[in-house]
């Protein structure tokens, strides 16, 4: 790396903490609509950060959800590629609250980890990018490749607006690459590269028993429980082994081929490290296949929450009218979300027994997985940005999350999409004390620097 901009980058690294910090303080969950005007601030806070970076054409998208955040830089020259950087700055609830060593939203460093909601999904990683650009335009004024940011506000509640706005302004997001960081790397030392992501289908059941709750004296015995019939149900969607018995499910699940498997096999996760990261006490699941092929290419159906009847203190001796459980479905490719979430309400109508009533609500149209070849050239450049910076080159492998809208940026820009992560598997996504590894912070913006250069050689 040129000398100017390595001193620029080492010079600069405690205001781009500071910043990132500053960023992190906005409370912008995107699930919970009290926290509206939060999601909005952090947009404000990005386009007075870009406008600082030296970005132009910055906007701020109102949507009738969540906002997103437009801008670019596209002085490189018609002849150079355009990049669009993906992020999103909305974060997950906070719950349980108590199970954090600091507060989510006072992000303190503690060794080498900054500990925040959202520092790792999805503002740390984003504004890695902001950075690399801010510091390529005030060292050298300007970029090697066309860049341009569409980032949202509403990822983790379905990408809703953006899946919209998308199809419908495809020229003012053409680009010849997606880049996007919102996936983890294996370790600070290895570099990883995804080729897929699972998609999702969600909802969530009613299970109603009696018109009101009743006194399990007087009628527990003659009339079903809720919360009974709702675990019983349950417990019939997978057998023993961890297969979903949904009729129909594995229908369409591509078969992984032999080199493929070989290819996963190579993958330094296993066993051993999902249960230091987990903390569980042993691993679970179809035993014919590995925890990366488990996670990354098998379908599953999940109990996210289950609740009913009395949970406060004491005892009350009752009988629930209701129960209710919010379940989800990672999906591999192939599989239509749609057919899925009819299979799956389908076989719950068939479970339920007389006694009770179930409804099963599906909380948007769901999203096809994901799935990329990762010989183009795009991709392979991003391989060697990793190896210059980590000096290791980056695994290839496939994750068990999903970002809703890399099928729209593929369907629609036809571009290849790379999924350059730098957050790391024990981040605490979605969890207590989320953190981002500082270190790859710093990496990071090195790493997208390297990688618009090197985009500017093809
Ligand atoms: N960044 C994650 C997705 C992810 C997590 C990819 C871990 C790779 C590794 C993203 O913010 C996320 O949480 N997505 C949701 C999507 C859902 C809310 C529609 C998910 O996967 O649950
Ligand atoms: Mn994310
Ligand atoms: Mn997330």
């Amino acid at each position: 790396m040129e000398p100017k901009l390595n001193t620029y980058l080492h010079d600069a690294q405690p205001r781009q903490l500071a910043e990132l910090q500053e960023w992190l303080r906005i409370p912008s969950i995107s699930t919970l609509s009290a926290h509206k005007g939060d999601v909005h601030r952090a947009a404000e806070w990005l386009v007075t950060n870009m406008r600082q970076a030296g970005l132009e054409n910055i906007t701020l998208i109102d949507t009738d959800t969540q906002p997103m955040v437009y801008a670019d830089w596209l002085h490189a020259g018609s002849d150079r590629p355009t990049v669009l950087i993906y992020g999103h700055f909305d974060v997950q609830p906070v719950d349980p609250l108590n199970l954090w060593h600091t507060p989510p939203f006072e992000p303190t460093v503690r060794g080498d980890d900054l500990f925040a909601r959202g520092a790792s999904d999805d503002k740390g990683q984003t504004f890695i990018h902001v950075k690399a650009v801010e510091a390529l335009l005030q060292t050298t004024g300007k970029l090697p490749v066309n860049v341009k940011f569409i980032i949202e506000g509403e990822e983790e509640s379905g990408s809703g607006a953006i899946n919209r706005y998308v199809p419908a302004h495809a020229d003012q997001l053409a680009a010849d690459a997606v880049l996007i960081s919102d996936t983890h790397i294996l370790s600070p030392d290895q570099p990883a590269i995804l080729y897929g992501l699972r998609g999702m289908w969600r909802a969530q059941i009613t299970v109603t028993g009696a018109s009101h709750d009743l006194h399990s004296g007087s009628y527990g015995g003659a009339i079903h429980n809720a919360n009974q019939a709702l675990a019983e149900i349950l417990a019939a969607l997978h057998d023993s082994t961890g297969r979903v018995t949904v009729p129909g499910f594995y229908d369409d699940v591509r078969v992984l081929s032999a080199d493929e498997r070989a290819s996963l096999a190579r993958v330094p996760y296993g066993d051993k490290e999902i249960l230091a990261d987990s903390g569980a006490p042993a691993v679970y699941g179809e035993p014919e296949y590995t925890v990366v092929e488990r996670t990354g290419a098998r379908p599953t159906l999940e109990i996210n929450g289950m609740w009913g009847g009395f949970i406060e203190e004491g005892f009350k001796t009752v009988i629930p009218s209701q129960a209710f459980a919010k379940i989800s479905c990672r999906l591999v490719p192939n599989q239509d979300p749609a057919r899925i979430g009819k299979l799956v309400t389908d076989y719950l109508k068939q479970l339920a027994p007389p006694t009770v009533r179930v409804d099963v609500q599906k909380s948007h149209d769901g999203a096809f997985a994901f799935l990329t070849p990762y010989d183009t050239p795009a991709i392979q450049a991003a391989g060697r940005a990793y190896t210059q910076v980590f000096g290791t080159e980056p695994i290839f492998t496939l994750e068990g999350g999903g970002i809703p809208v890399v099928n729209v940026f593929q369907k629609e820009l036809g571009a290849p999409i790379v999924l350059m992560g730098f957050g790391l598997p024990d981040d605490n996504l979605h969890a207590p004390n989320e953190k981002f590894h500082i270190p790859n912070f710093y990496n990071g913006i090195r790493t997208s620097i390297a990688f618009l250069q090197e985009m500017a050689k093809l």
